[in-house]
Parts: structure tokens; sequence; C-alpha cells
């Protein structure tokens, strides 16, 4: 006699997807931001360097999604669900340093990297939490870290002395 098998949804304990949807959302939903506000300085950088910040702003762009992605399927792996409505993503980015209209590549680069410090914040802030709870969320963290610390110093280059 054959019974039909249960499948558990998660693969972990409760806690561990609860902190990681706990440590990882903020920064999906930062990550998500980005790739809005980073469009939004891509099509209105002006001046100095013009088509290599403008160039450089898609590839964040493109970038943050692909963190974001990472970072939301872990959380939905572990069994739960992320918010990442636009409702939410705005509440998240609200507080974005890029504004409206042309504006010059250097002081548009200072606002995009003030946008990335906050999203790192957020990454730390997972990456300590994480430590003790799921290093493979944790690893999801870190690698997201990389890349925004990366696409920060290829903004900063552009402006650094
Ligand atoms: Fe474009």
């Amino acid at each position: 006699m054959s019974k039909a098998q249960t499948v558990s949804t998660t693969v972990s304990d409760p806690t561990v997807a609860t902190a990681a949807a706990q440590f990882l959302t903020p920064v999906v939903l930062g990550l998500q931001a980005l790739t809005i506000s980073g469009k939004q300085a891509h099509w209105h950088v002006r001046g100095a360097n013009f088509i290599g910040v403008h160039e450089l702003l898609d590839s964040v762009v493109t970038n943050a999604g692909g963190f974001a992605d990472a970072a939301a399927e872990r959380i939905v792996a572990l069994g739960l669900p992320i918010d990442a409505r636009v409702k939410a993503v705005a509440e998240k980015g609200a507080s974005s340093a890029v504004p409206a209209g042309f504006t010059q590549s250097a002081e548009l680069i200072r606002n995009v990297i003030a946008d990335i410090d906050a999203i790192l914040v957020d990454t730390k802030a997972a990456i300590d939490g994480l430590d003790e709870v799921d290093l493979t969320s944790q690893d999801v963290a870190i690698e997201i870290m990389r890349g925004l610390e990366k696409d920060r110093w290829f903004l900063l280059a552009h402006i650094a002395e």
C-alpha cells in the first residue's frame, strides 16, 4: 500500500527562515529601489565623462537587480514569502539621494554612492545578524556586499582625487 509522501515546503527550521527573511528583506527592498534610482541617474546624468558614467549606471542597475534576485530567492528557498511590491520598495527608497532632473555627473555619482552606502549598512547588518544563524544566507549577503563595494569603487573612481 503506498501513501502520498508529504513534502515539506521548507528546507530548514522556521527560525532560520525567519532570520533570513528579517535580515535579507531590507537588502532586497533597498536594491530594488536602487534599480529605479539608478535608472533615474542613468537618464539624467550630464557633464564630465557623460558616456562612461551613463553606461556605468546601467551596470549598477543590472547588478542591483541580480543581487536583489539572489537575496529574495534565498528567502523563498527557505519557504517564506517576501513583500517586495511597489509600495514596500517605495517606502524603503523614499530616502534616496538621487534628485529629479538633469544633474552634473560628479554630484549624481555622490548621490548614487549615498544610496549604495545605505544598502551596505543593511547588508552588513545581515552579515552580522546571520553569522550564528545561517551561513548559507550570510554567504548571499557577503556576495552582495562584495559586488556593491565594487560598483561603489567604479563610481567613486570618477570623482576621487
Ligand atoms: Fe539606457
